[in-house]
């Protein structure tokens, strides 16, 4: 196993669970987001306004394709897991855990944020039907499907570190379907 890849939707907790999981593993941790933001200088909305979504999307692909191979934890964007060839990246070259959170739960977190463009640009039902029409794609792209409902941040933290420490103790050459 080399890289721990977190999946879902945006609000789901993946970066929250990420610096987590990255404290209790020793494993450094990198946001998907973040690392695009640093490379290109811009924030998420700026990159949308001046390159287009489009744009963004092969920026997240590059990301896959190129990051330094290293054993890490990497919190994703939550349009990554639509793209077939980066769910096939992500499978190939780590575990995926997909945080399942309830719409509610995520609405919450994601209502006020500035920083998503698709929340500004969008209403709560157009967000929502966004979250049903992803929903095969984040699961088509996990190994682990991770309930965070009624969780605590600790309590899906420990869940993914314990099927991240019993597959390191079993063969590297294990297949994962
Ligand atoms: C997006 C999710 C965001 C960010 C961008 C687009 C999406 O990441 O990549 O705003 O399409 O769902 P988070 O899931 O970390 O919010």
């Amino acid at each position: 196993m080399n890289k721990v890849y977190l999946v879902g939707f945006m609000g789901c907790g993946k970066s929250a669970i990420g610096k987590r999981l990255s404290f209790f593993t020793k494993l450094p941790f990198y946001d998907m987001d973040h690392e695009i933001v640093q490379k290109t200088g811009m924030t998420i909305p700026q990159i949308f306004e001046t390159f287009g979504e489009e744009r963004f999307r092969e920026m997240e692909t590059e990301f896959l394709q190129t990051f330094r191979d290293e054993k890490c934890i990497i919190a994703t964007g939550g349009g990554v897991a639509m793209r077939k060839e980066n769910r096939k990246l992500m499978r190939a070259t780590g575990l995926v855990f997909f945080l399942d959170a309830p719409f509610r739960d995520i609405w919450r977190r994601i209502a006020t944020d500035k920083n998503r463009p698709i929340v500004q640009r969008s209403s709560r039902a157009e967000i929502e039907q966004l979250y049903h029409k992803r929903y095969d794609a984040y699961k088509q792209s996990a190994h682990f499907i991770v309930q965070t409902r009624q969780r605590s941040l600790s309590k899906v933290t420990e869940y993914i570190a314990f099927q991240m420490e019993r597959l390191s103790s079993e063969t590297d050459s294990i297949e994962i379907p």
